[in-house]
């Protein structure tokens, strides 16, 4: 098995067994159907990028029925009109500015961008959350973006001043062609900005469900500043942020076109003191995710065998990892609420748990909710206080199987 970067040597430190697409709920006829691949993780032994052992095909992930929104979440929503407005300040506030979005999503971030009147694209090969975009005056091209769209957008509106894409780089196994398309389509002066789930957090906090068909590729800086020198660019700024459970957002410019920040060195030197990709990392790190799946079992048939009940709260893509690797079915976990309305009435992958609607959640209340959601705690927290008034009790499992 080689890098999907460099071609060097995979090194595998974990493995969660035969996994559904994770974001392929079911309807409760259609469970014969489904789709499985063996998710296994590997670190690159030459430019230490972590990555998946198996490559899902694209169409399977993202088509007309990809049911996930951005705009689900409250605090997700302040993020992007948050960062959208800082890119209008700045790297947007020359004349004529031109911003890329891939996997614009729902037009959550953009909305911003067009509501300034400002130029842009969003590339968004999912077509039921592109026409979401779309209805809301996002300008959105249905696309998976590589190096021949990047090639035709040039043609069509010019070179870009901002290329960005949040959750959804670390999305793509194919980032050869990613990188060449945003060479081809970037101002010289240009910045490409990117965020995603950060491997620093994922390895700290165990959070081992971020491991899933979807997120390919797990970005550290280290990694990252290879990825873009390969490409001719230069890591040019990291921002640590708080969303989904810790990312990062990396600027990438060309090559001597920025000086870097203070900020670059520093998260490089943490990385290579902490040895973030070393062995003795990578083997504490599978430990504790197997000890995790050990206790969040234990804790549910106990629960089971007390009579209590469980509802799960968020079904997320994160989820099918937790529940197809511990085996958690509608035995254990009776039904999960969540907001999406392309997930409800279905059963989630693999595990076929019914998914209902956030009206499910709700007096007579359950007496324990696993919180799959985790990333969302504060937000989810905040607007159910009943739960917990009502005597019910949250069960967590990142960093550890935890109740509040
Ligand atoms: N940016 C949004 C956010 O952060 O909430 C959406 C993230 S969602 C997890 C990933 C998105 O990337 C999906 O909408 C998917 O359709 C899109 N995507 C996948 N491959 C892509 C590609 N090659 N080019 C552009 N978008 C892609
Ligand atoms: P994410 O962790 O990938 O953003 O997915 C969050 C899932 O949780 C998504 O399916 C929407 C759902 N959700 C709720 O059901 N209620 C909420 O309050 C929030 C914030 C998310
Ligand atoms: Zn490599």
């Amino acid at each position: 098995m080689a890098c999907r970067i460099c071609s060097g040597r995979l090194h595998r430190f974990a493995d969660f067994g035969r996994q559904p697409v994770s974001d392929a709920f079911v309807l409760p006829g259609d469970t014969g159907e489904e789709f499985f691949f063996d998710l296994a993780v590997g670190v690159c032994e030459s430019c230490a990028m972590v990555q998946l052992l198996q490559e899902v095909p694209r169409e399977r992930m993202f088509h007309e029925g990809y049911p996930y929104l951005s705009s689900g979440s409250a605090v997700m929503r302040e993020h992007f009109r948050s960062l959208a407005g800082r890119l209008l300040a700045t790297e947007l506030a020359g004349p004529d500015p031109f911003v890329v979005e891939l996997g614009c999503n729902d037009g959550t971030m953009l909305a911003t961008i067009a509501a300034a009147g400002v130029r842009h694209l969003g590339v968004e090969p999912s077509g039921g959350v592109a026409d979401l975009a779309a209805a809301r005056g996002v300008r959105v091209r249905k696309d998976f973006f590589e190096a021949a769209t990047a090639a035709s957008i040039l043609a069509f509106d010019g070179p870009a001043d901002v290329v960005y894409a949040a959750n959804t780089l670390c999305h793509i196994p194919y980032l050869d062609s990613i990188m060449k398309g945003v060479a081809t389509l970037l101002r010289p002066g240009g910045v490409f900005v990117f965020e995603d789930p950060y491997l620093g957090d994922i390895l700290d906090r165990a959070s081992f469900d971020q491991i899933y068909d979807e997120h390919f590729y797990l970005f550290s800086a280290t990694s990252v500043r290879e990825l873009a020198r390969r490409h001719g660019f230069d890591l040019v700024d990291v921002e640590r942020l708080p969303v989904h459970g810790g990312e990062v957002r990396y600027t990438l410019a060309r090559r001597g076109a920025r000086t870097p920040s203070p900020a670059v060195a520093e998260l490089l030197a943490a990385e290579e003191a902490g040895a973030l990709t070393g062995p003795q990392t990578l083997r504490d790190f599978a430990g504790r995710v197997a000890g995790i799946r050990d206790s969040l079992v234990d804790l549910l048939t106990g629960l089971r065998a007390r009579g209590a009940t469980v509802y799960g709260y968020g079904a997320t893509a994160k989820s099918a990892t937790v529940l197809n690797y511990c085996g958690i079915g509608p035995g254990l976990v009776s039904h999960i609420c969540d907001t999406t309305p392309a997930k409800q009435g279905r059963l989630t992958p693999g595990s076929h748990i019914p998914v209902r609607g956030p009206e499910a959640f709700a007096a007579p209340y359950p007496d324990y909710a696993l919180l799959f959601a985790w990333n969302h705690a504060e937000e989810i927290m905040a607007k159910e206080t009943a739960f917990r008034d009502a005597g019910g009790t949250w069960i967590l499992y990142v960093p550890d199987v935890h109740l509040v």
